[in-house]
């Protein structure tokens, strides 16, 4: 049973798919591991650490050869991955709408793609899920970035010179990155409010010491929405909520936006408009730029400027933080396999009427399988 661990190869991406930790572990479960070389460089990771741990490290086309599973980041390009035996797990994070060519020359090539982040939330397969463990990095650093590109303090400072008033920053969309953004920008010491279409996440916001700003005369989702998800508002809200945002917008100084609708564009929440309204040196980060993005005017990989207001729009912000994001994302991986390890079979396995499998396999036996996919 032998796990490669393969270099990225998409422009930016600085994060590894397994630690020295994580190879430990998979060698202790049985598996023997063959790391690319040079796999851990973006993440600080040399390869020495990993033959440390018992990996054996090789060119990509010697890690490949023979290996059971393949381990990545970022979904690899099809024609990359020759040389990989038909049946061959790649389990890694696949973006499976984005590019279905890409799915079916994984198919084609005879590899049962696994997509990691069409992980079920369910409780059980929480420490699997890599959205919630980049996310939440994301969260963080958008707040980072944003105080970076913000020419004032945030918190509020009273020094002999004179009053500092705290920064006013509002997050927009509160899952797991736009907890996280409201909770670091709270421990810089900002002034919070934040706002989401779920009616669940009021108490979540309040309970991290922020204000909550939501539509109240048009109906939102109730609870958590389907499998924890928003979908599509109606025409009636989106009105109402611009309404209501543009009235708060004006008076910020920094605003993270994170909305997200799986498998659909970005929700645009910020317009020009209102991008204008705010004060000369305020910051927006929108988070969801690769997906379409939230705030009129964001450019994915760009800092851009409109009436005065910087619009970060870093792309693959989990990236910027490679040495933790590659970490926890390791480590759902590592938790992943683990779980369905078959000490009998020296395998991890994958019963077909597991909620798990149902949800991630993507190709098997040279086919698109996956119902989303093939439907
Ligand atoms: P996401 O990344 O899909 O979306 C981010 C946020 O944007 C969500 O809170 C969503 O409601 C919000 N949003 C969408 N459209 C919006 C709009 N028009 N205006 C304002 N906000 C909008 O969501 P994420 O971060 O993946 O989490 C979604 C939910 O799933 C959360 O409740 C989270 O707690 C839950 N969850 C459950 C897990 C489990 O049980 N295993 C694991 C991870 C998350």
């Amino acid at each position: 049973m032998r796990i490669a661990v393969l270099a990225e190869q998409a422009a930016g991406e600085r994060r590894v798919a397994a630690t020295p930790e994580t190879v430990k572990k998979l060698i202790a479960l049985g598996a023997t591991v063959a790391l690319e070389r040079g796999a851990g460089t973006g993440a600080s990771i040399d390869d020495a650490a990993y033959a440390a741990m018992g990996a054996t490290v090789s060119d990509r086309a010697g890690a490949i050869a023979d290996a059971d599973i393949l381990l990545g980041v970022a979904p690899p390009v099809p024609d990359s991955l020759a040389g990989a035996k038909r049946g061959a797990w790649l389990v890694a994070g696949l973006n499976p709408f984005a590019d279905r060519a890409r799915i079916a020359g994984y198919a084609v090539l005879g590899v049962e793609a696994l997509a990691m982040e069409w992980m079920p939330r369910i409780t059980r397969a929480q420490s699997m899920d890599i959205l919630s463990s980049q996310a939440n990095l994301a969260g963080y650093k958008a707040v980072l970035d944003a105080a970076s590109e913000y020419g004032r303090a945030f918190p509020m400072m009273m020094t002999a010179a004179g009053t500092i008033s705290a920064a006013r920053v509002f997050v927009m969309g509160v899952g797991v990155a736009g907890l996280q953004a409201i909770a670091t920008a709270r421990r810089l010491g900002a002034q919070v409010s934040a706002t989401d279409v779920r009616s669940a996440t009021k108490e979540q916001i309040l309970s991290l010491g922020a204000k909550p700003i939501f539509v109240e005369k048009v109906a939102g989702i109730e609870g958590e929405g389907a499998g924890g998800y928003a979908g599509e508002m109606s025409a009636e809200y989106q009105a109402a909520q611009a309404e209501l945002v543009s009235g708060h917008i004006a008076k910020q100084d920094i605003v993270i936006t994170t909305a997200l609708i799986p498998g659909r564009p970005a929700p645009r929440l910020i317009t020009d408009t209102q991008v204008a309204s705010m004060r000369p040196g305020s910051v927006i980060v929108d988070l969801a730029v690769e997906q379409g993005g939230n705030v009129e005017g964001s450019v994915a990989g760009e800092v851009v400027q409109r009436h005065g207001v910087n619009i970060v729009g870093h792309r693959n912000v989990p990236s910027r933080l490679a040495a933790d994001a590659s970490a926890l994302f390791a480590r759902n991986l590592y938790n992943f396999l683990s779980a369905y390890w078959d000490k009998d079979a020296g395998r991890p396995v994958l019963p077909p009427d597991d909620e798990v499998t149902q949800a991630i396999v993507l190709t098997r036996d040279g086919q698109v399988v996956h119902p989303r996919l093939t439907d």
